[in-house]
């Protein structure tokens, strides 16, 4: 949620981090802060609001240094304020730190350092953290790397919660100390230079050779080298990754927003989805990364899907494919509600949790509690080398690219194009047949270049949107696979244009939603032409006849809802198992025009945060 980002080496700090907060600023960014050594003690600068305020600070009072830290909050304990911004101070002022996370027992902590003269600045939980490890090091009295290492294992001993923190003391001005638990860390290798970050897109610019901490790590990093250990005290032998995108890649191009970027990058998207997936000799879908034999998926009995928000949306939408393709009962949870049920299962139960980012605090916590009721759980996740992706027992990465939009969009889609090949691998082990699979791969291959077809439609969805910018209320409704995208569309345009959108199941209506239709409330339908079409119609007269504007997305070809509704967006014919991913894309143009004509931050919508790695 908040960002971190700290850097050891040659040039000047400042730059380096607060190009890597512009490029966290989408995970939080309410205030931030900078702290650099330069053997004059510390100098810090903080600022309420965006990076480009605190940007605006540094230059009217510079700081330099070769080593520093810096963090983009996003509030938990405490209000915006500029003492609530990091990085924080101990009680003799001489070490600094930044925290992404939460420490649970802040308050006990504080009261006892109180009890021992300590003076706390802030209203933060992060406070204690500075505290106590500035505590630990002057009891201790080793001023070295070794000494500030072993400081910050005594004090996160004492600790509950989650951290990912950045720590520098002005005795040691060529040694940063950064560890954690349950917020990601990431060291980067450069040359004759290092770096700290909360995610790899903020130092992708300068390397891509890095190394993800794994819980209760703790690693010291200095210009020359790096030396990693784990909170106990033993060392670590670790693996360098070689990040797969670059600099360009978190870039916004000519694009106004990432947002409007990364709807744009979906024909590719789908097709990394796939790529090395489809196999035409066996008409099925491959998924290695699942480590499962055939034996292994025809032996499962039930299967669970989940995640939060967009993800869980897409865990909907499998419900339906496994279901149809491969008629496994499937159940979806919200992982927030997973990691407390109690869910009886049995031991054919495979679970997957569905991440793009890989470090949702509560997704996190349902693989793990999945895991240790020993169930296999399989992750489907986008950035590669996060905690989920890590932790699982095997699963599918996206390949979506970095998502930097606080609003999914491609992740979204590259989900549910997981979820078809999932559904056909299951199917075709169980009771599609030779030719069926033949097709969908045949259909599969065609996506790209519908999607493609689709994203024709922006100009149309955006004149739509100029028209009913100003509603006060959206309803979106949908039947069988596409109530999920119902669900999808109303929360895209809640996140980004603060407009009161719910979704529903088209039948629904007549249940109580219909109370909410009137003149100025439009109701979009996901109407394509399918088994359920007429089903449709039928519920979008009822809304007509009560004079509220419809909205529908129906096929190319199909005239038939130029009769019923005040707008017509048609999608490219295709089977009911594509269509979701199809009728995804007019409802993200359509938040995202209306987000940008009401003038919303449309990349970083108030109050959100695009990973949410704290309960
Ligand atoms: C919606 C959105 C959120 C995320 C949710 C899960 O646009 O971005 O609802 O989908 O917070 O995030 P991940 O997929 O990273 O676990």
């Amino acid at each position: 949620m908040c960002g971190i980002v700290g850097y050891v080496g040659k040039a000047e700090a400042v730059p380096v981090l607060l190009d890597g907060l512009r490029r966290l600023e989408y995970r939080g960014y309410d205030s931030a802060g900078v702290a650099t050594l330069n053997g004059h003690g510390i100098e810090v600068r903080k600022s309420v609001g965006r990076i480009a305020e605190l940007a605006r600070v540094i230059g009217e009072s510079p700081v330099h240094g070769r080593i520093g830290i810096s963090h983009t909050r996003w509030a938990t304990h405490g209000g915006v304020t500029n003492e609530n911004a990091h990085p924080h101070y101990d009680q003799s002022g001489k070490l600094v730190l930044v925290h992404n996370g939460v420490i649970e027992n802040y308050q006990t902590l504080r009261e006892q350092l109180e009890e021992r003269g300590h003076v706390f600045k802030s209203q933060t939980d992060t406070e204690v953290l500075a505290h106590l490890i500035g505590e630990a090091f002057e009891r201790n009295g080793d001023i070295s790397q070794a000494g500030l290492v072993t400081a910050v294992r005594e004090a996160l001993r004492q600790v509950i919660g989650t951290y990912g923190i950045g720590v520098l003391h002005s005795a040691l001005p060529g040694v940063l100390v950064g560890a954690r638990r349950g917020s990601p860390l990431v060291v980067g290798i450069g040359k004759g230079e290092h770096f700290l970050a909360s995610d790899v897109s903020a130092i992708v610019a300068h390397t891509r050779e890095a190394v993800y901490l794994n819980d209760y790590e703790i690693v010291a990093l200095r210009e020359d080298g790096f030396d990693i250990s784990t909170l106990a005290g033993s060392g670590v032998s670790f693996q360098v990754s070689k990040v797969e995108f670059s600099a360009e890649d978190v870039d916004k191009g000519t694009y106004p927003h990432y947002m409007l970027k990364e709807i744009y990058e979906q024909p590719n998207s789908v097709r990394d989805a796939m790529r090395g997936r489809l196999s035409p000799e066996e008409a099925t879908a491959k998924l290695g990364g699942l480590n499962m034999t055939n034996a292994d998926l025809r032996s499962v009995e039930r299967i669970i899907l989940c995640g939060c928000g967009t993800a869980f949306h897409a865990a909907m939408v499998g419900e339906y494919l496994i279901e149809s393709l491969a008629h496994i009962p499937v159940e979806c949870e919200f992982a927030s509600e997973l990691r407390y049920r109690n869910l009886p299962t049995d031991r054919d139960t495979l679970v997957f949790v569905i991440s793009q980012s890989g470090e949702t605090a509560d997704t996190l916590a349902a693989l793990r509690e999945s895991q240790r009721k020993g169930h296999r759980t399989l992750g489907i996740c986008n950035s590669v080398g996060s905690t989920i992706a890590r932790e699982s027992d095997g699963g599918v990465y996206m390949h979506a690219g970095p998502e930097i939009g606080v609003a999914a969009t491609k992740s979204f889609t590259s989900q549910l194009t997981i979820m078809t090949l999932l559904a056909t691998l299951l199917g075709r082990i169980r009771y599609l047949s030779y030719a069926e699979g033949l097709e969908i791969l045949a259909n599969l291959e065609r996506l790209p270049a519908l999607v493609s077809q689709t994203l024709e439609l922006d100009a149309q969805v955006a004149a739509i949107a100029k028209k009913y910018a100003k509603a006060p209320n959206f309803l979106f409704m949908g039947r069988q696979a596409n109530y999920p995208i119902a669900l999808e569309g109303a929360l895209k345009l809640k996140e980004i244009s603060y407009i009161a959108a719910s979704g529903y199941p088209s039948a629904e209506l007549k249940h109580g939603v219909i109370a909410l239709v009137n003149e100025v409330t439009p109701s979009v339908f996901i109407a394509p032409r399918d088994a359920v079409f007429e089903k449709n119609v039928s519920n979008i007269e009822e809304v007509k006849a009560r004079k509220g504007p419809v909205i529908a997305i129906g096929t190319e070809g199909n005239d038939h809802l130029d009769k019923v509704a005040d707008e017509v967006i048609r999608i490219p014919q295709s089977p009911d198992y594509i269509t979701p991913i199809l009728a995804s894309i007019p409802l993200q143009l359509l938040a995202y025009h209306i987000a940008a004509e009401l003038g919303c931050d449309v990349d970083k919508p108030r109050n959100l945060a695009k990973s949410v790695t704290v309960e």
